[in-house]
C-alpha cells in the first residue's frame, strides 16, 4: 500500500515503488491519493512486456483496505524509520499469511502506526520508501524473489556477465 500519492510530486517515486514491488515479489500495489492514469498505464505496459501477475490500482479508502486485510487474516507491516529494528521485526512476519506492506509519502497518519501489526524501521535514518520496500522484501523473502517466475512475458533477460541477451517469448493467443 502506497500512501499519499501526489501526481505532480510523486510520479517517479511511486512508479519506482511499483517497479520494486513487482520485481521483488509483490503481486499488487494499492495506491492511495490522487488518481494517476499515466502511472498505471506505464506499470501495466511493464507487466505486459516483462510478465506478471502484477496489478496496480488506485483506492479511495486505504484505511478500509487495512481493516479488511486484517479481518481476512492478513498481516500489516508499516515501514517507518520510527519502527522496530528490521531484524527483530522479521520475527513477527508469518510467511503463510498474506502481507500488506505500507509505505508513506508525506506525513503518515497515526492510524497506520496503530493499525499495523508491526512498524518496521529499515535503519533509523530517513531515506526512501523505494529503498525501504526493496530491503524489506528482500529480507522477508530470504532473497527468494530472485527465483520468482514471471508468467505471460513477451521478453525475458538471460543472465550474462557481459552483453545483453534478451529472449523473445512466443506470443500467446490473447496477444494476437
Ligand atoms: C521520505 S519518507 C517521509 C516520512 C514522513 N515525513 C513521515 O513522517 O512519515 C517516505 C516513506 O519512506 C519510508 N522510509 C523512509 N525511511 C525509512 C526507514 N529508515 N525505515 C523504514 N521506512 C522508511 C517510509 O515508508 C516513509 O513513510
Amino acid at each position: 500500500l502506497r500512501l499519499g500519492h501526489r501526481p505532480t510530486r510523486d510520479k517517479r517515486i511511486t512508479t519506482h515503488v511499483c517497479l520494486v514491488a513487482r520485481a521483488f515479489g509483490a503481486s499488487a500495489v494499492h495506491i492511495a491519493g490522487a488518481r494517476d492514469d499515466s502511472l498505471q498505464l506505464s506499470i501495466t505496459k511493464v507487466t505486459e512486456t516483462w510478465g506478471g501477475p502484477f496489478s496496480v490500482e488506485f483506492i479511495p479508502n486505504p484505511t478500509r483496505l487495512v481493516k479488511e486485510w486484517k479481518s481476512k487474516g492478513g498481516q500489516v507491516a508499516h515501514l517507518t524509520m520510527y519502527g522496530a529494528r528490521l531484524r527483530d521485526a522479521l520475527n513477527y512476519v508469518e510467511q503463510e499469511r498474506d502481507q500488506l506492506i505500507v509505505v508513506g509519502g508525506e506525513k503518515v497518519p497515526a492510524f497506520y502506526y496503530e493499525a499495523a501489526d508491526i512498524n518496521v524501521a529499515v535503519g533509523s535514518q530517513p531515506h526512501s520508501e523505494v529503498a525501504a520496500l526493496a530491503l524489506f522484501l528482500d529480507r522477508m523473502t530470504g532473497g527468494n524473489w530472485e527465483d520468482k517466475a514471471f508468467t505471460d512475458a513477451k521478453l525475458k533477460i538471460i543472465h550474462s556477465e557481459r552483453g545483453k541477451t534478451v529472449k523473445q517469448l512466443p506470443f500467446k493467443k490473447k496477444d494476437i
